[in-house]
């Protein structure tokens, strides 16, 4: 019997160290504000899976989309604590807890999917890493690039700022965005991003502006109705980690995290431009009716950028940044 015993536990023991490098391998938890299909689903997506080549399968990245884990604000300071280890998110939502990321949010600074790439792999890009582990608690590691967020609504076709009027719009909470929409004549709804389809569909707002492509991942052509093409935002959204989490990592598997997100970033600037224009066209088909800002837009980028850009200078660290940024993207 002892004999039998000893060969049991020898056979449970070989089975356990048989099992040992599964359980070694690390599955890192990403939260997802948008649902899955979108640009920061793809950012996601082609990080986790160059994190596991790198690490040989001994780092994993599970995905949880759609705001599964809390709002994208909750996702922040979660992943400022330690129990969230990732995630991505519209860098509108991260400007709150690190203001000097407004920088990306102010109106008509970024004219281009170029302008975004040179402003976030840049030394501009660079800073607000820096300050974003400051004052956050997170470090940028990827960015997706997400395209312009267009204005949708349920009511009517919006060219002009007259048009504006009488519509009920929802805004991040982000103080740049809701004095835009200031300068244009309205007072938008701030409302969390997890509860804006909802919103949407019991009309507690009539509109709200997002990029295209996170316009069909999130399904609101089934809520919405027109869309005016505005470019006055690029929307970017960063992968962020938890600065805990990746200081307790040994320095082979920091390395393998910022060269997997370097390469997903690559991957989102690409996507973005296959992408954008198949689902735009795929939007009409779906009964959304888009329409051009009346005048090229000039009085909507005349009221945001004279009102709008002197009431963050301070916030986003003094006039001096904004003149960098514009200078870096040659004007
Ligand atoms: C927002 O509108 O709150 C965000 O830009 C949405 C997003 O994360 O895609």
């Amino acid at each position: 019997k002892f004999r039998k015993n000893v060969l049991l536990s020898f056979v449970a023991a070989a089975s356990l160290i048989a099992a040992a490098p599964a359980a070694l391998a690390t599955t890192f938890k990403m939260a997802i504000g948008d649902a899955a299909g979108g640009t920061q689903w793809e950012l996601g997506s082609s990080f986790a899976k160059n994190l596991e080549q790198k690490t040989g399968g001994k780092h994993k990245v599970d995905l949880f989309p759609n705001g599964q884990l809390g709002s994208e604000e909750d996702t922040v300071n979660n992943a400022a604590m330690g129990v969230l280890d990732f995630s991505i998110l519209a860098v509108n939502n991260i400007t709150p807890f690190s203001p000097t990321v407004g920088l990306l949010t102010m109106p008509y600074v970024i004219q281009s999917a170029d302008d975004a790439k040179k402003l976030t792999q840049g030394e501009v890009g660079k800073e607000l890493t820096e300050n974003t582990i400051r004052d956050a608690g997170v470090r940028i590691v990827g960015w997706a690039y997400s395209g312009f967020r267009v204005l949708t609504n349920s009511k009517k076709p919006v060219t002009t700022l007259d048009d504006l009027k009488g519509l009920v719009i929802r805004v991040p909470k982000n103080e740049i965005m809701i004095a835009s929409y200031q300068a244009w004549g309205v007072n938008p709804t701030p409302m969390s991003w997890s509860e804006t389809f909802t919103g949407l569909q019991q009309r507690v707002v009539d509109g709200q502006d997002n990029p295209y492509i996170t316009v069909s991942a999130m399904k609101f052509y089934e809520v919405q109705k027109y869309v005016t093409n505005l470019r006055y935002i690029f929307s970017l959204e960063p992968l962020v980690v938890s600065e805990s989490v990746f200081k307790d990592q040994k320095p082979e598997v920091q390395k393998a995290i910022l060269d997997a997100g370097h390469e997903a970033t690559e991957h989102s600037f690409k996507y973005l431009l296959e992408t954008e224009e198949k689902i735009k066209k795929d939007l009409v088909a779906r009964g959304l009716q888009i329409t051009e800002p009346a005048d090229g837009e000039k009085e909507w980028i005349a009221k945001a950028t004279t009102t709008v850009w002197p009431k963050f200078y301070k916030s986003i660290g003094g006039k001096e940044k904004l003149d960098r940024a514009l200078q870096t993207l040659g004007r």
